[in-house]
């Protein structure tokens, strides 16, 4: 059907094309109410995307919210006895970006009943084509949860060392698995499986055989076959080339099970469609359905062109001042020099046509959202700041400088007062300080400053501060002393999800270079150490 563009805006088009591509499938549309009881949402918060919800006070004071989400609406209400209900949505959800709520537009399909193997390959069409309706050039990725749960099931770990875990994989952070698995003493085998598991990325041909190696137990074993199985479903819809397996997309491991999949367009930073296999939700509900479904974001599609994103370029942020000098020495030792960036300027652009590479000096704590949004595609950060901020960038490499360390420190003689007192904290990093805190069951009261934290005790504002301490000169010469080491730190190589998608090889070359220069960096130190 042909749509005229003076009549209906971009959105709108795609709406329409996705409707009837879904309804020619036979889905059946479903409407729903904009409020829910804000109990649903309370009892699944792990279901959800992080971030508040939007709640009101409804008639006979009872809470209700705004949706965040539709897919739990559609499993409260769906019957399970009703055989297999295929349905299609279009509609808003209310989310908070961690600043403000935003309306967000949906359009998305669910399958809840008996889900088989062919249903699945349909519903991964559906993905492919809904990618294509938006954008020719789009990338659809799958993962299957029972084989990152397999192989975790393998070593005893309590739950919140789960979470790292799966964290560094999601974030494809092989520097701090290694770290993470040699802290819990875990075997090496399982280590290297983790973080083979983490780089893979390929249709299921190309890297079933290092899947068969790394696969230990019946669950693993299982999810294998289920791969297998649906690659054969796709091979005979012509589709499984244009399908890769990364095993970084993870979901809650409590709701979803089985395939999930996440689909990413050229110019747009964030994933634009996201899906899987949730049985566990109607687990929850009671329910003995098993359901499959996905939605598209509308509002991350980014309809106009980015300047940046210019073919064969990498567009790289670099933080101002004495670690962006050392990140770009080692970009240059790597062959990825750009002259004009030595020379005496306020430039703050500077590209090289011949490397393939275009530099940015950014304020250090901005370089994880520029890189977040995608107008850098890699950069160089701080682990400070991706601890405080959480971006949603991959973690792809250690740079082994700007080492430091985020401590508690005090004036010299401070004595802590008992825990029944609230402990002021001054500090840069609210959150790294809460979530510390918050292990230790200790009430704070967080003063947040911008810099210059170590007035703050001498000034009578707070109690302690929580800031990063390199050589310990600052606090030396104000009479303070670090009481509590919190976590060390360095400089991270980060790239952004849909970048990394669209140049895979370029940035796994560019890592693979910076990698050798730091080995041989580190060598240097080391042999200067034991002259
Ligand atoms: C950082 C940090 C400390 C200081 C520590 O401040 O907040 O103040 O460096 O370094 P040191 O252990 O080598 O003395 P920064 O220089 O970023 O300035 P700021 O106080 O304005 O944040």
């Amino acid at each position: 059907m042909e749509f005229s563009k003076d009549i209906l805006r971009y959105e709108e088009q795609v709406i329409f094309k996705l409707r009837s591509l879904y309804k020619d499938f036979d889905y059946t549309p479903y409407r729903m109410s904009r409020f829910e009881e804000y109990e649903l949402y309370a009892a699944n918060k792990a279901f959800l995307p992080s971030g508040e919800i939007l709640t009101f006070t409804g008639a006979g004071g009872k809470l209700m919210a705004l949706r965040p989400d539709v897919t739990l609406s559609i499993v409260k209400y769906t019957k399970d006895d009703t055989g297999l209900t295929k349905l299609y949505y279009n509609e808003n959800v209310y989310r908070s970006d961690g600043v403000d709520f935003k309306e967000q537009m949906q359009v998305g399909l669910e399958c809840i009943g008996e889900i088989e193997v062919n249903l699945i390959g349909e519903v991964l069409l559906l993905a492919k084509l809904s990618l294509e309706t938006l954008n020719k050039n789009y990338r659809l990725d799958i993962s299957h949860m029972g084989f990152l749960g397999g192989l975790l099931k393998s070593e005893v770990m309590t739950s919140a060392q789960e979470k790292e875990i799966i964290n560094c994989v999601s974030e494809k952070n092989t520097s701090e698995l290694k770290v993470l698995c040699e802290l819990y003493d875990f075997p090496t085998e399982f280590t290297e499986n983790l973080v083979l598991l983490s780089t893979l990325y390929g249709n299921f041909k190309e890297i079933e055989s290092d899947l068969r190696k790394i696969s230990i137990n019946e669950d693993t074993d299982n999810a294998l076959l289920e791969l297998d199985e649906l690659n054969n479903i796709l091979y005979g819809l012509g589709i499984e080339k244009g399908i890769n397996i990364d095993f970084s997309i993870v979901n809650d491991i409590s709701y979803y099970n089985g395939i999930i999949f996440q689909g990413y367009i050229e110019n747009t930073p964030s994933r634009v469609l996201s899906g899987g296999r949730y049985d566990e939700l109607l687990r929850k509900f009671g329910k003995k359905s098993n359901a499959i479904g996905f939605a598209v974001y509308l509002d991350n599609i980014n309809i106009s062109n980015n300047e940046n994103t210019q073919a064969g370029i990498v567009n790289i942020a670099l933080p101002k001042g004495r670690l962006g000098e050392k990140a770009y020495a080692m970009f240059e030792a790597a062959g990825y020099g750009c002259p004009e960036i030595h020379e005496e300027s306020r430039k703050l652009v500077f590209e090289n046509h011949d490397t393939g590479v275009r530099y940015f000096w950014v304020k250090p704590s901005d370089v994880a959202k520029y890189v977040e949004r995608g107008a850098a595609d890699i950069g160089v950060v701080g682990k400070d700041i991706l601890m405080e901020y959480s971006p949603d960038v991959y973690e792809l490499l250690d740079l082994n400088i700007g080492k430091c360390s985020i401590c508690v420190a005090a004036e010299v003689g401070f004595v802590p007062a008992d825990n029944e007192k609230t402990l002021r904290i001054a500090t840069k990093f609210p959150n790294i300080a809460r979530k510390y805190y918050q292990k230790q069951g200790r009430e704070i009261d967080i003063i947040q400053l911008n810099g210059s934290i170590e007035l703050a005790p001498l000034l009578g504002l707070s109690d302690v501060i929580v800031d990063i301490i390199e050589t310990g000169k600052t606090l030396q010469e104000n009479k303070m002393a670090p009481i509590e080491a919190i976590v060390d730190i360095s400089a991270r190589l980060i790239s952004n999800k849909t970048s990394y998608k669209f140049n895979k090889m370029k940035i796994d070359e560019l890592c693979e270079k910076i990698a050798e220069i730091k080995v041989a960096q580190s060598a240097e130190r080391h042999g200067n150490r034991n002259d």
